[in-house]
């Protein structure tokens, strides 16, 4: 296991990716962990990420202390990204001070000593590295030595071989420090001697042992499915180890999109033979709604609803099964995790409650049903490879994210008012067909339509119209973290908006999301 200890950085997800691309596991917990948090994962490697503070900083986060004792005793191999290397110059009795000349950006840093971290490169050797620092090092910790220097002059890589520490000014994880991949997996294989042996089968049968194991002979377990991947994936892997002790549940909320009820329904039975009780609770949800605006509430209320449901249907099974269940399968993902429980101390901005995903912020404490959350190590494209693995169907694992609160955070404001989610379901289609029939879907992560509460002036059949604005969002992403916006041609546009607006009654204006995330978010709400 390869452990990034995450002091806040917006790329510490990015470097868990790098290093599970290279087929070794790796896992993301808090920089400010407990050493025995750290040592009961037992790691090979440590990897220390960046992060926004200064050390000099009185509340700077740091790691645990007996860390670096352990780290030495265990052999343990450990790397300091930016504020990571930072971090262990100081802790380790070196000096870092604020940087005369602070870099950000592209920058060229030289190599200084050959065999080190660089493997075969020489002294003398230049790469273009990717920089974001105001500190710098000023002097290194006892055995340390310099093995690059930015062509600032600034201390660029570190490494003292013997302790087994290491550390890099720049982040090698991003795509703009064009050698980082290769330093990082000479790194992992050939100074730590890590062998690259994760493989997605490992983990489909090592997820499979662990709900054998939490999952007791006679209990039964439930599962929401949304016809999207995350919860198709989930439930057919549940359905893999427990057999028909899972009940699936499919909730019309009444915020679905156009004949999804129907279509999901009927590829469920067909496609995946997992045994499906659709329950209608559109009254329900959108009498719950009427007149909520604020998107939190919103959220709040639909994860507190589905629960409901959820216990309601538990309480139909036991008097059909004679059994209580006692677990809820959530197709959770390692985003939703990271986005909605910032790790403490971590001080990271985008990590801070952006939206309480239903799925994991909206759960109530006393709920009586223990969860099941089998992908919430993996990030949206893992779980795919996973449901190919699983024969899940194409259908299913190519569909785009669909949001848990469904159309409520796609209709701004009052979900309920006026014929506001019909006609943005009208519109979706239109769109989502359109670009299906111009074969972009598969290169979209996501693509929908937003209503928005605000009327607008037009002229249709020569007469003047008051109606409604819709906004289309098409994007383009790796794991919904980050995202930008998808640029289809001119002509595909001025089709898709002719379309809607002579077919949708109410909608008089189009306009087209240009914006990436950050600063937006994917969903308007
Ligand atoms: P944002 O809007 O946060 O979305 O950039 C990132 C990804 O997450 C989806 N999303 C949600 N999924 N419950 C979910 O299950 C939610 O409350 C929720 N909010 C956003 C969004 O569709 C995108 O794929």
């Amino acid at each position: 296991l390869v452990l990034i200890l995450d002091f806040g950085s917006q790329y510490t997800h990015l470097i868990t990716r790098r290093i599970r691309s290279l087929s070794v596991f790796s896992l993301c917990i808090s920089g400010t962990s407990s050493l025995k948090a750290i040592t009961d994962l037992n790691p090979q490697v440590v990897i220390l990420s960046g992060g926004p503070h200064s050390v000099h900083a009185c509340d700077s986060p740091s790691f645990a202390s007996g860390f670096v004792e352990w780290a030495e005793a265990n052999g343990v191999y450990v790397l300091g990204i930016c504020y990571g290397l930072q971090l262990i110059v100081q802790r380790l009795g070196g000096v870092v001070e604020v940087g005369e000349k602070q870099e950000y950006g592209r920058m060229e840093i030289e190599v200084e000593k050959a065999n080190g971290l660089y493997g075969t490169k020489r002294v003398g050797d230049r790469q273009v590295v990717w920089m974001s620092h105001g500190d710098e090092v000023a002097k290194l910790p006892q055995g340390f030595e310099v093995v690059a220097r930015s062509q600032q002059g600034a201390v660029a890589a570190v490494e003292n071989h013997s302790k087994r520490f290491y550390g890099l000014q720049y982040h090698p994880e991003v795509t703009h420090s064009p050698e980082g991949m290769e330093t990082l997996r000479y790194f992992l294989f050939d100074v730590c001697g890590i062998t690259a042996n994760w493989k997605m089968e490992n983990l489909l049968d090592e997820e499979i042992n662990i709900i054998k194991e939490t999952v007791g002979p006679d209990d039964h377990v439930i599962c929401a499915l949304s016809g999207g991947v995350d919860s198709t994936v989930a439930a057919t892997l549940v359905h893999k180890a427990i057999g028909d002790r899972l009940h699936c549940v499919f909730v019309d909320n009444g915020l679905l999109r156009y004949k999804e009820r129907e279509r999901v329904m009927e590829t469920f039975e067909r496609d995946l033979h997992l045994p499906v009780t659709c329950v209608d609770a559109v009254d329900q949800f959108l009498s719950k709604l009427k007149g909520v605006t604020d998107p939190e509430v919103k959220r709040k209320i639909i994860g507190k609803e589905f629960i409901s449901i959820f216990d309601s249907f538990g309480h139909d099974l036991e008097l059909k099964i004679g059994k209580k269940p006692s677990y809820l399968v959530q197709g959770t993902l390692y985003p939703d995790v990271i986005e909605s429980c910032p790790p403490p101390g971590s001080g990271k901005t985008h990590s801070h409650t952006i939206k309480s995903h239903h799925n994991v912020g909206g759960l109530p404490k006393d709920m009586k049903l223990k969860l099941i959350e089998p992908l919430k190590l993996l990030f949206k494209d893992e779980v795919r490879q996973l449901g190919k693995i699983l024969n899940v169907p194409n259908a299913f694992l190519k569909r785009h994210p669909f949001p848990g609160p469904g159309l409520a955070v796609r209709v701004l404001g009052d979900v309920t008012e006026g014929n506001a989610l019909e006609v943005l379901r009208q519109v979706d289609e239109i769109f989502i067909q359109s670009i299906k029939d111009a074969g972009l879907y598969d290169s979209i992560w996501q693509a929908f339509a937003v209503f928005l509460p605000i009327k607008s002036v037009g002229v249709q059949g020569d007469q003047r119209t008051h109606s409604h604005v819709v906004a289309l969002r098409a994007v383009t992403s790796q794991d919904g973290m980050t995202a930008d916006w998808f640029n289809f041609e001119h002509q595909f546009l001025d089709n898709v908006s002719r379309k809607i607006c002579n077919s949708v009654r109410g909608v008089n204006r189009v306009v087209q999301d240009i914006t990436s995330k950050p600063p937006s978010t994917i969903e308007w709400e």
